[in-house]
């Protein structure tokens, strides 16, 4: 500001000497505010300068310049850029913020008081069918038109989720639709954040569960049922010898029947909860295949007169790791529906193969009566029977696949069935390459 001052007062003295000079001492006056005026003239020019700048682009405001108007562009330009970095720090902080939300796995959305959305993540855009983008504004309720969900929202009584299938079902899929539970908590007033939550899974979970006991209650009382028949028969009724041992050989198959059932259970949840099976102990296919024909052989006896024309077919010397029991467990389980389902004089063909790339295939033909396409997909759920009558007159009670393919996964494996009615199936097993050797390799090893 002395500066300033300063240079006020030379310029009106320099006008005054100016005017000594040339017109003599009674100008010397008029000299000083002529000079007093032309600084203030310059000043007002440099003020404007400022202010144009200011007005076309605040960022081009000059560094550095002289004098007060030059401090102040200055000063200006540092107030200026401490606001920007502060509007940028808080923008990045509110990116991180969404960036969390859309990582979210659950969807979210900001309703404002009119119930228009007013931000929403990828995931509840993906699950309504709407774009985050284009929708924006948007009533919700005209956008998810569910009633109970329209209802829900228009109660403000949000002390529960409210569940409804998703608007938008995703591509191609089929079974069970996409449920969604959604659920409002109000904040800031009257401003409202809708969280949704897929529970598609939880809920096949639940019906699984729900199906599963129901299954195995009505599997226990069948044979349940009967076995008390029998009982109340053999109290009331005088029966001779003949008769009576009749009755018992078929309370013995009915018993037998449960113990089976609880049996298949108990190795269905012990497969489920075990370590995953060793791959250092190895078995040689061959053990496996001569235990799988002798009880095959046993069976076709038992259950036909006829009997069945049985093959086995070993391709390669090979050994397989994991736990043999299961693995056992689950060849004999092929082998036993294929003999069980082929009606008397058909042909059952045991192969083991390795595949081209290195894999090995235990594999099962029949010549029975073969499975229709549909039904291909859900033979290893659990209880899962094609014609139930036949399987229970065979004595199934529908774990068997369900079993073979738990045990495939253990190892690494899969379970390919292929079938086609009339003519018969094939069923295999194949265990990837890192449990399958050559047999010669071993006996050189060792
Ligand atoms: N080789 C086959 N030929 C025709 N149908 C088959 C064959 N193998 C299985 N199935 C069908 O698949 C169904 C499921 O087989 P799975 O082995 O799981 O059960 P199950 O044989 O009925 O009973 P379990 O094996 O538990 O005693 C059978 O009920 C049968 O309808
Ligand atoms: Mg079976």
């Amino acid at each position: 500001m002395p500066f300033r001052v300063a240079t006020f007062l030379l310029a009106s003295v320099l006008g005054g000497a100016l005017a000594y000079a040339i017109f003599g001492l009674s100008t010397l006056w008029i000299g000083a505010w002529l000079g007093a005026g032309f600084w203030l003239l310059l000043d007002a020019l440099k003020a404007q300068r400022l202010l144009n700048v200011m007005r076309r682009d605040v960022s081009a405001l000059p560094s550095r310049g002289a004098g007060v108007w030059g401090e102040l562009a200055e000063r200006i330009r540092k107030l200026l850029r401490e606001r920007d970095q502060q509007i940028r720090q808080s923008d990045d902080r509110l990116q991180e913020f969404l960036a969390a939300i859309q990582a979210s796995p659950n969807g979210v959305v900001l309703i404002d008081e009119q119930g228009r959305i007013e931000w929403c993540n990828q995931t509840a855009a993906t699950q309504f069918g709407i774009d985050p983008q284009r929708d924006l504004q948007q009533h919700l309720a005209n956008l998810v038109r569910d009633p109970a969900f329209v209802a829900y929202l228009a109660s403000w009584n949000y002390s529960r989720d409210v569940v409804i299938d998703a608007p938008s079902q995703p591509a191609g899929h089929r079974g069970y639709p996409v449920r969604l539970s959604m659920q409002v908590h109000p904040y800031a007033g009257n401003r409202r954040m809708l969280l949704t939550r897929d529970i598609t899974a939880l809920e096949q979970a639940e019906t699984m569960r729900r199906d599963f006991v129901a299954n195995v209650s009505h599997e226990i009382r069948t044979p349940l049922t009967v076995l008390a028949g029998f009982v109340e028969t053999l109290q009331s009724l005088p029966l001779d010898a003949e008769e009576r041992s009749r009755y018992l050989r078929l309370m013995a198959q009915q018993s037998h029947r449960m113990e089976t059932l609880v049996n298949d259970l108990l190795t269905l949840s012990r497969l489920e909860g075990n370590a995953p099976p060793p791959t250092s102990q190895w078995t040689p296919v061959r053990a496996l295949l001569a235990h799988c024909e002798e009880e095959a052989r046993a069976l076709s006896r038992q259950i036909t007169t006829q009997g069945h024309k049985l093959s086995f077919l070993q391709e390669a010397e090979s050994e397989i790791s994991g736990a043999s029991v299961e693995l056992q467990s689950a060849m004999s389980n092929l082998l036993s529906n294929a003999i069980r389902y082929t009606p008397g004089g058909g042909e059952v063909v045991v192969t083991w193969r390795l595949l081209p790339d290195g894999r090995g295939e235990y594999s099962v033909r029949d010549t029975g009566p073969g499975v229709a396409a549909e039904h291909i997909p859900r033979l290893t759920e659990r209880f899962y029977r094609v014609d139930r009558s036949r399987s229970r007159e065979t004595g199934g009670t529908g774990l068997g696949l369900a079993i073979v393919k738990h045990i495939a996964q253990r190892h690494g494996g899969e379970l390919r069935i292929e079938s086609t009615v009339g003519k018969g199936s094939r069923f295999a097993l194949v265990l990837p390459v890192a449990r399958v050797r050559p047999a010669a390799a071993v006996s050189l090893r060792a």
